[in-house]
């Protein structure tokens, strides 16, 4: 069992330098959904994702010395202070401590900004917290010069990005990302996501998402309070061990390149997540008039072009199109003629299967 609690991780005050870090770090789609946890942002079954390219956070850490020992840090969020944030990075710092004792004696000032509007339904959790993860990983690298090995740097990065928020450990990896322990995979873990690009077929490295976007309106039910109902929810049990089994049939669909198991297990996915939402006490649902329209032209489409494009949902009414990019001229002809019909401002967001985050600058 990985153990990072390390309390020699303090500051030397007589040769330490202030400085900034900043990381570009992006969301991701999951196709086997995370929904059900427990603990410390415990998965309740193992999930896999690719990695957006487009939506990302761009995230700097200034750090600084300070006299008093404690948590403290300012945030600005597109260009305005802000506090709306405040206590979800504030319960992230305290969770993360015991790691990095060396936050209590710093000042940070953290500067973040998306490159998709806030509630597009594109998960901003995953890439703020994967950033804000990275930056603190090249901190700990620059103070102690530790985590110089590539992959343990980036185990540790999704390690804590998934103590900031459970999806967002899938984040740190080019491609694909798989999350959760599953008898298929020996090194997958709970506490951390694996890297996934060199295990599927060439097809999904260069796949599309556009994302339809059928309401802005902020979630009724946020994903947290979405995955504690998964607690009392009667059909949580199987749901597990569904998702367990669809991700073994996604893992071969997605080696050999089958892109018709691939999408009909990740439309049965998006379906299952938000079926999960209505079935639970109390029941809720995210799904909007425009998202079912939108799932029926999608449908209709491919039955009358075989063209393998495929829908997913996350925890909103926005429907992800996925498919490969042999077919965006077609599909995007597809979306300006059936589809932007059902979008807000008739618009849609663009985005393609990325290659991870990256470090922007280190001063
Ligand atoms: C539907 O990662 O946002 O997007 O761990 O509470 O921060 P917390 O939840 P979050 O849940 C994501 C749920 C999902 C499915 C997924 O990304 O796997």
């Amino acid at each position: 069992m990985i153990e990072y609690k390390n309390p020699k991780l303090l500051i030397n005050k007589s040769n330490f330098q202030a400085g900034e870090i900043c990381w570009r770090s992006p969301s991701n789609i999951a196709i086997i959904k995370y929904w059900g946890k427990h603990e410390l942002q415990l998965p309740r079954n193992p999930s896999f994702s690719f990695t957006l390219n487009n939506a990302h956070t761009f995230t700097c850490l200034a750090y600084n010395l300070k006299e008093t020992k404690g948590i403290s840090f300012e945030l600005i969020f597109e260009g305005k202070e802000n506090t709306s944030f405040h206590p979800k990075i504030f319960k992230f710092f305290e969770q993360v401590v015991e790691i990095y004792p060396f936050i209590e004696q710093l000042h940070f000032r953290i500067e973040t900004e998306n490159t998709f509007p806030h509630s597009a339904g594109i998960a901003s959790s995953a890439s703020a917290m994967s950033a804000l993860s990275l930056c603190l990983c090249t901190l700990e690298r620059k103070l102690f010069n530790t985590l110089l090995n590539q992959k343990e740097f980036l185990q540790k990065a999704s390690y804590l990005s998934r103590i900031g928020s459970g999806s967002a450990c899938r984040s740190v990896y080019p491609t694909a990302a798989l999350w959760g322990e599953t008898n298929s995979i020996s090194e997958s873990s709970n506490l951390f996501a694996i890297p996934f690009k060199d295990e599927i077929h060439k097809v999904f490295h260069t796949y599309h998402d556009d994302i339809l976007i059928v309401s802005k309106i902020e979630k009724s039910v946020p994903s947290s309070a979405g995955h504690d109902l998964m607690e009392g929810n009667i059909y949580a049990m199987n749901r597990y061990q569904q998702a367990k089994d669809r991700l073994n049939a996604l893992l071969k669909a997605l080696k050999e390149g089958d892109l018709v198991s691939f999408g009909t297990i990740c439309e049965a996915e998006a379906l299952t997540l938000h079926a999960l939402m209505m079935t639970s006490n109390p029941s809720y649902l995210l799904l909007k008039p425009s998202t079912l329209s939108i799932i029926e032209e999608i449908r209709n489409f491919r039955t009358e072009t075989s063209i393998p494009v495929y829908f997913t949902l996350d925890a909103g009414p926005n429907v992800h199109l996925l498919y490969p990019d042999e077919f965006k001229e077609i599909i995007s002809e597809f979306i300006t003629q059936k589809l932007l019909f059902y979008c807000i401002d008739q618009k849609y967001i663009q985005d393609i299967i990325g290659e991870g985050p990256s470090l922007a600058s280190d001063s």
